[in-house]
Parts: C-alpha cells; structure tokens; sequence
C-alpha cells in the first residue's frame, strides 16, 4: 500500500519504535525536498551549508535491503517502501543512517529472535530532481519531437541517501532486492537481471518489475533507470548476457560499444583471474547525466558521448574516449565493485588503478592507437602540472564531509594515481603485478581493502619492498626533480643525480624537503628504447657510473617517461640529446617527456622560456601525433599567457611557423593507408593552423565549410572541430548563427557538443555575450554548460573576462544547477586559470569567500596560485620571448 498524504518530516527527529528494548531511531542529515522545492518556489536557493560531520557508528549494519520505489515521471515525485534487514551488535536505543532530502512518512523497528537481528521499515517519498545527482529526471525528446523524462540514479560519493534512508559508506556492504514500479511501456533496469514482471493491482497501467538478489555491495553503485530505449545485445566469450541500451531509434550507435564490452570483459577476466561474478552487464546512454560514466555494477550509465558512436558522423578521439571510458567502468566491476574502498581516503585506489587499466584494455582492443603514448600527455603530464602546485594534496588524503569527498575526484586521485601505478607496474613487472592482482582481489572480494593492502598483495607477489616505495608516492604530494650531470671516465660515463621536491614556483622553501624512493632508468643513443641500467633512488643524492658509454653517446633518464618525476639535464647533457629530437632518434614518448619536462622548468623559472621555444623549434621532422598534441597544448598555454601583452600576434606566426610544414605534409584528405593516428594528428594540426590565422587553412576551411552548410560536401567528422573552430574564430555573426542552427538540426549529441565547444573562439564581444547566454539556455543540456563558459574564457583576451564577469553574474543559477559537486569545479577552473596579473588572484579568492562553494575550495586554492604563477612567469620572460621572436621574424632559421 502506498501513501498518499505525507506525514511531516522526521528530521533530525528521534522516534520511539517499542520495546524491547525500547530502540531510538534517528535519521541524520534529513532535510525536506518539500522544504527546497518550496525555496525554489520563492526563487530562493538552498545555498550551501557544512554540517559537521560524523561517520556512521558500527553498532547496526544491514544485512539486506528490500527496496521498492514508484517514480511518477510525470509529477518529478517518487515514493519508496524500504524493509531492511539489520543486524545490531551492540544494545542501543538508536539507528543512525543517512538520509537527505527525502520525507519519511514511517518508521519503524520490530527486533526477530535472539540474535541481534531485526527489520526496519521506513516508507518515504521524495523528488526526482534536476541536479543530476540521487534519483533524478532526465530529460530526452522522443523521435517525434516529444519532450519526456527517464528516472535515473547518480549515487556516487554520497548521493543514494537521497534516493532512500540507507547506510551510505563504501565499507557498510549489504545485499539487495530492488523492485520497480514503472508504467508498462517503459524499460526498468537496475544492476541484476529481472526475476518477476507482473501487473501492478492498484493502476492497470503500471506493472512490478522485481530484479535478482545482487552480491553484498555499497550503497554508492546501487543504480535504477526508468525509460524508453533500444538496445543490442550481444553474449560474451566467457557467458555474460551484455547489452548496449541507446536512445529510441538509435541502437545501430550502441554496437561500437557493446563490441569494445564483449572483448573487455573475457580480457578482464584473464587479467585478474576472476570471473565478472553477475549474469548480466547493461551499459546504458542517459541524456542529462553529470560526470562522464559510472561504473554501478551491473548497471554502467553513461554520457551519451560516451558511449554512442555512429559510424558516419563520428570522429576517431570519440572512437577512443568510448572504447577507454567503458574500459575504465568495467574494470571498475571487479576493482571498486567487488572489492571496494574502505573509505573515500582510498578513493584513488579506484579511479587510479582503472585509469591505468583502461589503457592496457584499449592496447589489447585496438593497438593502432599507441594508446600508452596517448597516457603520458593526458594523465603523466596533467597530473604533474597540478601536483606541482604548493596547494596540491597527497593521493591518500583524509577526508570527512561529502564536499570533501566530491573534491578529490581530480587529476591527483585519477591522473597521479594512474601514473604510479605504471610506474609500479613497470617496476615490478607484468608477470608479478598480475598475480599480487589476483592475490589482492580474491582476498578482499566483497570486502573492503585500504591502500595498504593493495601493497602488501603486490610485495607478496614480488618480493620487492612495494609499501616502502609507494608510500613515499601516495602520502605525500607532490614528486621529485632529478638533477643529473655526466662526466666521462675512460670507457664509462660516471652520472651524479641528486633528488629535490619539483614546485610550479621554482625551488623549494622550506626545511626537511621531501624525498621519494625512485625507481629510475638510464638508457643511450646505443639503444635508445632500452634501458642500460635501472636503478631504485632511494637517497637525495647518488651517484651511477653506466659501463662503456661511447664519448659521442647521450645519456637519457626515464626512458619511456614512466617514473613519476621530471629531469633537469646539464647544459652539455641537454644539448647532446637535442640531435634526437630532430632526426627522431630519441622513441617519440621519451621526446615527448623531454619536451614537456622543459617546458615545465621554464614556467617554473628554472631555464628560459626562449631556450623552450628553440627546442619547440626542433620538432620540424616530428610525425607522431601525441608528440604533436602535448607540443600544442603547451604553445597554447604560451599563447594563453602572452595574450595579455602586445605581442600576441608574434606568437601565433611562430604557431604558423611550427605546424605549417606538418600541414603541408598532411593536407586536408586523408591518403590511402593512413590510419586513427593519422586522422587525429590532422584535426590537431589544421585546427591549429585554422586558430592562428594560417591563411591557406583558412581559405580552405571557409571552403569547404560553405560546402557543408549548403549540403554539397558534408565534412568528414575528423575534420568538423578544426574547420567549426576556423570559421567561428575567423568570422562574424552571421558565421556564428549558421553554427548555432547547425546545432540545434544536429540529432547526435556528439555534433552538439562539437560545436558548443568551439563557441567560445569567436572574437567579437556582442557574440561573445550571446555565447554566455547560450550557454544557460534550454538548448544546451546542463552538464555542457561547463564546456561553453569553458569554451569563451579559454577563447580569447575578451572572452576570459567575459566568462568570469559571467560566473560571478550568474552564480547563483549555476551554483544551483550544479549543487556543487565536480562539475562546479571544473567551471571555475576552466573559467579562471588563464588570468595572468596578480590582483585577479585577490579578485577571484575575494569572491569565493563571499560566495562558497565548499566542494571547489581546494580548486580554487588551486586556481589563485595559477594566475600568481603566470603572472610571474609574463614579468620574468615576456621581454625576452618577445625579443627572441622579432629577432626570429628579422633572420628566420634555416631548417
Ligand atoms: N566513478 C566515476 C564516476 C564519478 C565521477 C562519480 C565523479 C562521482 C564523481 C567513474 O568511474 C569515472 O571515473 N568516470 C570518469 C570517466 C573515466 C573514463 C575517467 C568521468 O566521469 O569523468
Ligand atoms: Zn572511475
């Protein structure tokens, strides 16, 4: 029976439920969803608040929820019928649990027998909201135009006591039996196969869909979706029943996909030595959905840009970000699902161990993406950037408050986590990784494990002193710079290393600078993708004498950039390396690490920014794209900071100057032969071009985007972005308006995010506002709107201050919209950390303390020691860079 009229909310409220003994029942953290919608109402917004935080006692568990929930997906209200069986281990007149914005309408406790176990019956009701986050509503136009919505779950950290009273902490594992009751013309999943359907007495329209008992699992990867959708299906090697569920109409878009799923989960399966323990994985595309998949067992939701590829209208880096995103959740199944975190301290034990093997399952899937030279400029690379900031964090950090916990999902708990776990690997080997893999999740399966563990599994498997290593890389931030200089002693070359903490700002201050125990290699021009000698540095200085090294030979550290550190040469080391980078002899991801390593050194202030440039210079013969990518992404961090001089225009010539030869070399279509690689290191280079004003890429570019709009040549989708982004950054209104009716005809949300994305390159300061208030408006789905303020403030000189002038006018709409969490973070880092003068660090910090936002404050530490970094970095050498690059146009190099 479900109720109609709701009793008032028991917040914070204690029950007495009936002897014996007479038990309490107290509901933490319960606010009213009634009393927000009614704040909502009167166009007031909860803004947020910091409760104190408690962890749950251990006095009472559960054993067994039985969850019935009847979402109305007309009303945006659900009601909820909970019986869960617990076990209390200690006398107590209370049940302390989770619970926020929901109403309970009863409760009670009826113990059973003598052993401490009992049932607890709560009913509630609560509201499908539009925050993305808890049981929410999606919203998707059917193919007849029709606007309607989904029910759907977004649990993790700590949003499933939105959804129902529960124990929500990773380590308080529990069974459950969910059932749905769902209009019948609707599709009901949640994370085990169905079990019964049957017809619901009290409305002949609804029906009960109960799902199969799941394993004893955490609360934050429960998950349920009520729909309309197709899907296709498909039965893996190793048995499991998997599906790919699309929008209505689409389910042509879910074979990519489901083909990546049906070879990683027999991959997965050999790579640990346990079977996928459900009978079923569902893999489904939500349309308004915040991060960008999650991994619920048995239930993976995803962005629809992350998991729906159409052969024609997709390009090849959506290829890719699909088949490493569901390698990424399904490696979750067994590392997060089965065995789980003990705490959210550990947090980065999940997401960096599957950022690192969701790039050894898309090398199995698809070798031809070089996907590990891919890795170190998109996670190696990123993560030192941040973790070399004074208000970065240790991987293992103690965390409490929900707001804590949304803010270590960042590039230190995935990007650095995954980095040294490949430094781990490298070091102990394949053959022994797997088995301390093995060993780790067969003893901790449906439990829970801590970092430690995880070491002790590893150190069992090797017998290498993996706890001692890592500690030194997960409990304290930051990492080493390895100084090194060579002298040549007969037939050898004697090096002397020396340790000492890399900061963003130059060198260390401080006493006791941290040391890590470094698992390094040296390799030479000899054999340059071998390592002569590898050796663990577990002292601040040492010195390593390399047997028989040639006068004529270099020397190079980190071969493969795999250790976690950066590497400051001598001038004589540096410039007997450079020759490799010209005729390639160097493998492309160690020029990659050395290219990348200085230009870090020259932002730090520890070598010229002009000596950077040079050895940018050198790049003339460069063929590999991920070389190509990290080169571009930092000149476009250059060309961030030098838009606040006079001179911008000279570094765009050199921009031109750089990738015009390599443009020349591809041009625009694709030759026969070439491959994935090919196809994204053309995007980059002629939306490079296109960006810096290259005229034949742009006469080009409008070209054939007149082509387009008026049907006669559609583009191929690899090269939508460079030419959108060309003719936007190089056109005016009526260019800016053929691309907002281009986005509003396009069916696929990947063509929409496409364009929203380049919106913000557009240069006059009318359109730029009207991109800002695109941004807000229907057409763009809430979880995008990031990428267009985004998208402005990284666009140009104006754009940057319009987009934060923008923020701070909007803040309260977007602060609602986003009810904190990640995606607040990512707007303010993305709108703020190009400012490059020393009051805007004042302006934003200013701000923010006015204007909270609890889950972000980290970010926005982060983000003032940015702009106070970049402003250094322009006074120190803007007048050196910009001499170097008059001189330059004066005398240009002979190459
Ligand atoms: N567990 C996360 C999803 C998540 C992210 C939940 C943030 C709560 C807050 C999931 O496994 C994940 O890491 N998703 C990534 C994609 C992945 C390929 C890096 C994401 O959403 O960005
Ligand atoms: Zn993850």
């Amino acid at each position: 029976m479900w109720l109609a009229a709701a009793a008032p909310s028991l917040a914070r409220r204690l029950l007495f439920l009936g002897p014996p003994p007479p038990p309490l029942l107290l509901l933490l953290f319960s606010r009213s969803f009634r009393r927000r919608r009614r704040l909502h109402s009167l166009g007031l917004a909860a803004m947020p608040e910091k409760r104190p935080f408690e962890r749950l006692p251990a006095d009472v568990s559960p054993i067994n929820y039985s969850l019935c929930l009847k979402p109305d997906l007309l009303d945006f209200t659900f009601e909820g019928k909970l019986e869960a069986a617990a076990q209390v281990r200690q006398a107590t007149n209370q049940i302390v649990m989770n619970c926020a914005d929901i109403d309970i309408i009863t409760a009670s406790y009826a113990p059973e027998g003598d052993e401490g176990t009992g049932t607890l019956k709560i009913d509630f009701v609560g509201e499908l909201n539009d925050k993305m986050k808890g049981f929410y509503r999606s919203k998707y136009t059917t193919p007849s135009g029709e606007v309607r919505y989904a029910a759907v779950t977004q649990f993790e950290a700590t949003d499933a006591r939105r959804a129902f009273p529960c124990w929500d902490e990773p380590a308080i594992k529990a069974t459950f039996d969910i059932s749905l009751v769902v209009p019948k013309d609707r599709v009901a999943l949640s994370n085990m196969n169905v079990i019964d359907r049957k017809p619901y007495p009290d409305d002949e329209n609804l029906v009960e869909v109960k799902f199969a008992r799941t394993p004893v699992m955490s609360t934050y990867l429960v998950a349920f979706v009520v729909g309309e959708y197709d899907f296709v299906e498909t039965r893996s090697k190793d048995g499991v029943c998997v599906r790919v569920y699309t929008p209505v109409g689409k389910a042509e878009q879910g074979k990519f996909a489901l083909e990546v799923a049906a070879k990683t989960l027999p991959f997965y399966k050999d790579y640990f030595n346990v079977p996928y323990p459900l009978p079923k994985i569902d893999l489904i595309a939500i349309a308004d959905f915040a991060a960008g998949a999650m991994e619920n067992w048995g239930l993976v939701t995803y962005r629809e840009t992350a998991l729906l590829i159409d052969p024609k209208n997709s390009c090849s880096s959506s290829r890719q970000w699909v088949a490493l995103v569901v390698g990424h959740e399904l490696a979750h199944q067994w590392f997060g699902n089965l065995v789980t975190m003990e705490w959210w301290t550990h947090l980065w034990l999940n997401e960096g161990f599957a950022s690192w093997i969701e790039y050894l399952c898309v090398d199995h899937c698809f070798p031809e993406y070089d996907i590990w030279t891919q890795f170190v400029s998109a996670d190696y690379t990123r993560a030192q950037e941040l973790d070399a900031l004074d208000n970065s964090h240790p991987i293992e950090v103690s965390v409490g408050h929900p707001s804590e916990v949304d803010e270590i999902f960042d590039a230190i708990s995935y990007s650095k986590g995954a980095s040294v776990i490949r430094m781990l690997h490298d070091y102990i080997g394949d053959k022994d990784f797997k088995k301390g893999m093995n060993m780790y999740l067969t003893k901790f399966q449906q439990k829970n494990a801590a970092t430690e563990d995880l070491w002790e599994s590893l150190e069992n498997a090797s017998g290498k002193p993996i706890a001692a290593v890592m500690n030194t890389w997960t409990k304290q931030m930051g990492f080493p710079l390895i100084y090194v200089e060579a002298e040549q002693v007969e037939d050898d070359r004697l090096l002397r290393l020396s340790q000492k903490k890399f900061c963003a700002g130059g060198s260390y201050v401080g006493e006791d600078c941290p040391q890590w125990m470094v698992p390094i290699t040296i390799s030479t021009s000899e054999d340059p993708n071998q390592a002569k000698l590898k050796i663990l540095m577990d002292k601040p200085e040492m010195n390593v004498v390399l047997k028989n090294v040639k006068p004529d030979q270099w020397v190079k550290l980190n071969l493969g950039t795999v250790g976690f550190y950066r590497t400051q040469y001598s001038s004589a080391m540096l410039e007997s390396l450079l020759p490799g980078i010209r005729d390639l002899s160097l493998p492309p991801v160690d020029r990659l690490g050395l290219q990348n390593d200085l230009f870090s050194l020259a932002r730090a202030g520890i070598i010229s920014t002009v000596e950077v440039l040079k050895v940018m210079e050198a790049f003339v013969n460069e063929p590999n794209y991920t070389v190509w990518s990290d080169l571009s992404c930092n000149l476009g961090i250059l060309s961030t900071l030098l838009s606040h001089t006079d001179f911008y225009e000279e570094i765009q010539e050199f921009v031109k100057d750089v990738f015009s030869p390599i443009g020349e070399r591809l041009g625009w279509d694709p030759k026969p032969g070439e491959g994935h690689l090919d196809a994204l290191l053309r995007g980059l280079v002629l939306g490079k071009l296109g960006k810096a004003g290259h005229k034949a890429t742009l006469e080009e570019a409008r070209r054939r985007f007149k082509d387009h709009v008026e049907g006669k040549q559609i583009l191929s989708a690899d090269l939508r972005s460079p030419v959108y982004l060309t003719v936007l950054k190089h056109g005016d209104g009526t260019t800016l308006d053929i691309m907002l009716k281009l986005h509003k005809q396009a069916d696929m949300q990947e063509e929409k995010n496409r364009i929203e994305r380049v919106l913000g390159a557009t240069l006059l300061p009318d359109l730029i506002q009207k991109v800002l208030t695109f941004a807000l408006s229907e057409e763009v789905r809430p979880q995008d709107t990031v990428s267009v303020i985004g998208g402005v403030a990284g666009g140009s000189k104006h754009g940057r201050k319009a987009a934060w002038k923008f923020i701070k006018d909007n803040w309260e709409e977007l602060y609602n919209r986003y009810q904190g969490g990640f995606l607040i973070s990512r707007l303010i880092k993305l709108s703020v950390e190009g400012f490059a003068v020393d009051k805007m660090a004042g302006e934003v910090k200013a701000f923010f303390e006015s204007h909270p936002a609890p889950s972000a404050e980290r970010t926005i530490q982060q983000c003032c020691e940015n702009i106070l970094l970049n402003a250094a970095w322009l006074k120190r050498d803007a007048e050196s860079i910009h001499q170097y690059l008059l001189q330059r146009k004066a005398s240009p190099p002979t190459v």
